[in-house]
Order: structure tokens, then sequence, then C-alpha cells
């Protein structure tokens, strides 16, 4: 079987999930192919792949405009299987919607999406998630990632539960790909920033450039946060959002657990939920495997 596993990770929370799931197929005897989106030179035979995966952080319930515009990009087949992963910051069943109007585009070009699995990952905006929270969500994901994968691979589809008025929600929210670019505008820097050019490299659209000393924010983010979120100096004021901001990386191993978290009321019930709907198909698929393999 092969797999093209086509992804966009603003932050890397997507691209640990994509790494993961890669695992799991190739420890399943899968040939897999990953493709990163932005690196905008898709040359890969869609025809030869048994399986598609699509992968993207959820921006305002919705895919990003990036994933959006591959979708269009891709060439129309017969019946070609997807499956979509996606991350969030947090598990509400809202962010289901986020992979309605990719769905509508690749359906429109004779894709069949069959699957969908949703990781909880830590936000890149809104506010820095505790370290015990951080190692909760990536542990949970690593456990659950085998067993999507062998779901996927047994060929049982799974799709997302639907959301009353989903698509008008979405469609709502995508404001936010008119409305990334026009933030994006109003990127700015402190003095702190000492012009390394760390953001115009790592951009995913190219939209920083440095002229005369000076940065430049074009029209053409898709505020994934990396430039933000990456920056050494914490010097990238983000337009609009700068109070949400989150910058540097997380430490995803680091369980402790008495430390005090500031944010713990924030969608407390989503989160034990998920948590515990987790922790549950990691034991009943334990319990299964050690079945059989009595
Ligand atoms: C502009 C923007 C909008 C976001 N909107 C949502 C959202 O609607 N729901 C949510 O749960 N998380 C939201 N997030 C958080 C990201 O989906 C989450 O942190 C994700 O794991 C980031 O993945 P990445 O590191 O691959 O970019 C948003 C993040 C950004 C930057």
């Amino acid at each position: 079987m092969k797999v093209l596993l086509c992804y966009f990770s603003g932050t890397g929370n997507t691209k640990m999930i994509v790494n993961k799931f890669n695992e799991s197929l190739v420890s399943n005897g899968v040939e897999t192919y990953i493709y990163k989106i932005e690196d905008n030179c898709f040359n890969y035979n869609i025809e030869e792949f048994d399986l598609i995966g699509i992968a993207y952080p959820i921006h305002a319930f919705n895919a990003p405009s990036i994933i959006l515009d591959f979708a269009n990009s891709l060439i129309s087949v017969k019946d070609k299987k997807v499956f979509i992963l996606k991350t969030s910051g947090e598990p509400l069943k809202l962010n289901n919607i986020s992979s309605l109007k990719l769905v509508k585009i690749l359906e429109k070009k004779g894709y069949k999406i069959t699957n969908e699995y949703h990781y909880c990952m830590p936000y890149n905006i809104l506010f820095r998630h505790s370290d015990n929270m951080v190692y909760k969500m990536w542990n949970t994901a690593i456990k659950v990632i085998p067993i999507d994968c062998s779901e996927l691979l047994s060929g049982k589809d799974a799709l997302l539960d639907k959301v009353f008025m989903g698509s008008f929600i979405a469609w709502l929210f995508r404001i936010e790909h008119w409305g990334g670019r026009f933030n994006g505008k109003k990127y700015s820097v402190t003095n702190d920033c000492i012009k390394c050019g760390k953001c115009s490299k790592i951009c995913p659209v190219n939209n920083i450039k440095i002229e005369n000393e000076q940065l430049i924010f074009g029209n053409k983010c898709i505020m994934c946060m990396r430039c933000s979120f990456l920056c050494n100096k914490n010097a990238i004021k983000i337009g609009l959002f700068n109070k949400w901001k989150v910058n540097g990386p997380y430490n995803f191993d680091n369980k402790s657990e008495n430390e005090v978290d500031k944010h713990r009321n924030f969608c407390k019930k989503s989160y034990e939920t998920y948590l515990k709907k987790s922790n549950e198909k990691i034991i009943s698929f334990k319990n299964k495997t050690i079945k059989i393999e009595n």
C-alpha cells in the first residue's frame, strides 16, 4: 500500500502529528511519502497512491487558506480515498466543522473522504498551555495515533460528528483568511529585533522582507504564527492579536504535576472529556489486542 501525506504546519504541532502517523503507517508495512504543502512543488502522480492524507492546524474553525489552495490545485480523480488529520488548541466539537470547505472542494474533484482524526495540541495563539497540559496532550496523541492508524488501514470509515449549521458557522469564520492578510500588514517589530532574518527565512508564504535594515510585512500573511512563535527575541508584534501572542516552543516532555495552571478552567469540561475518551479508546484497544494474542 502507498500513502501520500500532505501537510501544513505553522508552528510544528501538526508536523509532530504527521510524523507520528507516518511512523505508524510505516510500522504497518505501508510505503509512505510526505509532502510539505508550503514547498509549493507538488509533482506526485496521485493515481499511484492508494490513500492521500491531508493534515492541517485548525484556524478559526477552518482549514488555513494554504490548505484550501492546495486542494483547489489537485487534479480530478475517480473515488480516490482521502483521510484528514487536524490539530487544534481546544477539543471543542465545533472544530469538526473545520474540514467542511476542504471536503467540498475535494469531493467536487472526485476524492472520497473516509476518515478524519483530530488531535488536541497546545495553542500557538490565545495563551500558553501549561507544561502539564502539553505533556498530557502529546502523550495522548502518541498513544491514540497507532489506534487511529490501524482503524484507517482496516478500511473502517471514521468521520467526525456533524455540527448544526456547521457550514454557515465555518463560512462566517473564514473571514480569518481575509482578516489574516489584513492583520499581517499590521505586524511590526520591537527594538529587541536584531534583524537576524530568521522570520523572513521561515515564513511559509514569503511574506517578510528585510529592506534597508527594516522588516517589511506584506499582505500574504496566513496567520500561522511561525514568525512570532519562533522569534528568539520575542520581538514580533502580531497586529490586532498581540495580546494573544504565544512565543517560544513548548516542552512536550515536562510532566511537572505541581505546576499551577492559570488557564485550568478554560474549556475545562472539553479537555477532560477529550482526555477521558482518548484514555478509554487506548484501554479498549489494548484489551482487544491482548484478546487477539490469546
Ligand atoms: C490564527 C489561528 C487560529 C486558530 N484557531 C483555532 C480554532 O478555531 N480552534 C482551536 O481549537 N485552535 C485554534 N488555533 C490553535 C491551533 O489550531 C493549534 O495550536 C495547532 O495545533 C497549531 O498547529 P501548528 O503548530 O501545526 O501550526 C488557532 C491558531 C491560529 C494561529
